[in-house]
């Protein structure tokens, strides 16, 4: 699949995804989310992708927002279709069951740090920049920024963030768990490596089977969400993947998780 906005790289049965529009900050047109929802299909249908990293192109931007160009010509009934586009798409990205993680290099203001809390882990790089600035712009966050934002850090401090659409650093953005891991910009390779790697040595079902409880849970009532929990690890106890990793435990070896 080729992609004209988006490079696509494959190691190890890791797929990294570069939004590539440097000349413009990685901004996301219409046509690179779309881009980005082809990808995903592709992630979700394919077997030999484990894990997912997303990034920016350059050494300046992750994604410097929803393309304001695009933005400022649409209507009511058009801005309302483009902000269900673009939440649809990360919702898919967000509800994959494999780990996908963002390797915020850079700018991630608006659509950009929308996309990385689709994602399921961030690390940064010490020159990123998070925010939410549309309010700037006399626009809201279209992208799920409003929803996101207040699950991940709390509803004080995203309506702080979102109201002065001031920028956060790096460091702050570890400080309030908008980051998990925050590191130097030469070290944001091998950082996301090492937390797949981790990950990776898991049991692929197990790891699959907490995306989803957590994805799906966090919607739904306390009660709702452990029977959900209780339903995965009933169905996590049918498969190979636990009899292997309780049989290692138990005979003190590693264990050898097989993928299919
Ligand atoms: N949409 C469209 N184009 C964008 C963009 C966006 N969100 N963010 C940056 N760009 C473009 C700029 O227009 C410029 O293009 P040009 O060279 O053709 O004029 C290019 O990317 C470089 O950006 P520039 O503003 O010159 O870089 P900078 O280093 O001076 O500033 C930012 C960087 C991120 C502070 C600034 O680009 C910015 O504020 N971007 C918008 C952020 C935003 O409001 N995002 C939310 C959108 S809903």
């Amino acid at each position: 699949m080729s992609f004209e906005n988006l490079k696509i790289a494959d190691a190890g049965g890791i797929r990294t995804i570069t939004i590539n529009r440097p000349e413009k900050l990685n901004a996301l047109n219409a046509a690179t989310v779309a881009e980005l929802d082809a990808a995903i299909a592709d992630i979700a249908g394919d077997d030999a992708v484990n894990a997912v990293v997303i990034t920016g192109a350059g050494e300046k931007a992750f994604v410097a927002g929803a393309d304001i160009s695009e933005l400022a010509a649409l209507g009511p009934v058009e801005a309302k279709e483009f902000a269900l586009r673009g939440q649809a798409v990360f919702r898919r990205l967000e509800r994959l069951t494999k780990p996908v993680i963002a390797a915020v290099n850079g700018y991630a203001l608006g659509g950009g740090c929308e996309l990385a809390m689709a994602c399921h882990i961030r690390v940064a790089a010490s020159n990123a920049v998070f925010g939410q600035p549309e309010v700037k712009l006399g626009l809201i966050p279209g992208y799920g920024g409003t929803q996101r934002l207040p699950r991940l850090i709390g509803r004080g401090r995203a309506l702080e963030i979102l109201l002065t659409g001031r920028n956060v650093s790096a460091d702050e953005a570890l400080g309030i768990g908008l980051a998990n891991v925050v590191c130097e910009p030469a070290e944001l390779e091998e950082v996301v490596g090492g937390i797949l790697k981790a990950v990776l040595a898991n049991g692929p079902l197990a790891v699959g089977h907490c995306l989803e409880a957590v994805n799906s849970g966090m919607d739904m009532g306390l009660e709702d969400a452990c029977l959900l929990e209780a339903t995965l690890f009933g169905v996590g106890a049918a498969s190979e993947q636990m009899r292997e990793g309780t049989r290692a435990f138990l005979e003190r070896r590693k264990p050898e998780f097989r993928r299919s």
